[in-house]
């Protein structure tokens, strides 16, 4: 089956007997079991509910991957994927991660005993001098805000010579575009609130992943720290996957318009976009992705244009935060996104203050363009 196909008839199938073509709501915190000594499937919503296992086992079926795990937010998947690491483990990380992840790796590994590395270019690590203590590489291609790419098949196999994990967060690309289990990664972590739920309107986080004794642990970890999906959430985000793949060649499509339109500006210093020729991860993400995505970022030219004016004005992009929703959004990652960066660290990776990230929505391409165009005019100085 194709992505779309799987999509709308991927995950469980309904098993009440009815036949609906939705998988059934199951409201319950608790199922009652019928023999002393065996447990059926479901016992407690924490540690499995029908509806969630459905879209796990969708958010699986659509990279073809044997397990997935659904929790409440994406932070709550990546805290999991955290929860791997013991005193004494160290992590290797991507200069620009999403800031709560960095606000997590930041604030909680000392007093876990983890060490961490953040690396300028993984593509260019020397895995010759790689520690025995590193125990997981983190990495988020294309990375957020600065759109960076690393090359996930040249770190899985340099990963895989030393024993050491490699999760890969795939929010902004889906596993409509980029398939990090098959480029040889252990774990892919995705906020689902994103393009996969797609409407703004929930929270939820996945990990899919194929090794058997991993998926012990996590789901372990998920039933222990108990972060996970609720069953409601967990049907509005199947909702949601099953138009997936339709939702975000219309985001690219409209995404790739707009970077165009930036780049030609006088307004955008640089424009950050995976599907620029001029993105230096360009020729490297083309290998490993089918598509660029919606998510693009660019320097905002102050000299000229006043960007407070600019972000005012603009009628169709909502200035907050967040991504992958129906509606385009404006953010400056500096003060918002990533502001558990330390202003000088931002500094140093390029997340200035002067950067914006759009996360473009489907709306009609023109209208954006026209908006963007009004808002330009109205900020020059
Ligand atoms: C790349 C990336 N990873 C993880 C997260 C965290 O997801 P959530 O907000 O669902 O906890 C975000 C949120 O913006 C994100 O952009």
């Amino acid at each position: 089956m194709k992505y779309q196909t799987t999509a709308i008839h991927g995950g469980r199938q309904d098993d009440s007997g009815k036949g609906a073509v939705n998988y059934p709501l199951y409201l319950s915190s608790t199922f009652v079991q019928d023999d002393v000594e065996h447990f059926k499937e479901f016992v407690y919503s924490r540690g499995a509910n029908p509806t969630r296992a459905s879209v796990e086992k969708l958010a699986a079926d659509l990279e073809g991957a044997k397990y997935g795990l659904a929790y409440a937010t994406g932070m709550a998947a990546t805290a999991n994927v955290f929860d791997l690491l013991d005193k004494g483990d160290k992590v290797l990380l991507n200069n620009n991660v999403y800031g709560g992840t960095w606000r997590f790796v930041s604030n909680l590994f000392e007093k876990r005993g983890i060490q961490y590395e953040v690396v300028d270019s993984l593509n260019d690590y020397d895995f010759d001098r790689i520690g025995e203590d590193v125990k997981l590489i983190f990495v988020e291609t294309p990375s957020n805000p600065l759109l960076e790419i690393t090359d996930i098949r040249k770190i899985a196999e340099e990963a895989k010579k030393h024993g050491i994990l490699v999760a890969v967060d795939n929010t902004f690309m889906t596993s409509y575009f980029q398939r990090p289990l098959e480029l040889g990664a252990d774990l892919v972590v995705y906020s689902a609130t994103k393009y996969y739920a797609g409407h703004s309107d929930l929270l939820a986080g996945l990990v899919v992943l194929n090794d058997d004794a991993l998926y012990a642990k996590l789901k372990f970890f998920q039933n222990t720290t108990g972060g996970v999906l609720s069953p409601f959430d967990s049907f509005l985000l199947a909702r949601g996957i099953k138009t997936l793949g339709v939702r975000l060649d219309r985001h690219q499509y409209n995404a790739r318009r707009i970077a165009e339109y930036l780049e030609n500006h006088d307004a955008a210093e640089r424009v950050f976009y995976p599907g620029l020729k001029s993105n230096p991860g360009y020729e490297l993400h083309k290998k490993q992705a089918s598509g660029d995505g919606g998510v693009l970022s660019f320097l905002f030219r102050e000299e000229g244009y006043d960007l407070q004016a600019f972000v005012n004005s603009l009628k169709l992009f909502g200035f907050t935060v967040s991504l992958g929703g129906v509606e385009s959004l404006i953010c400056k990652p500096a003060t918002m996104t990533h502001e558990s960066y330390e202003r000088e660290l931002q500094e140093k990776i390029g997340i200035r203050q002067n950067l914006l990230r759009l996360a473009i929505g489907i709306e009609d391409a023109g209208d954006l363009l026209e908006d963007l165009e009004q808002a330009l005019r109205k900020a020059k100085r």
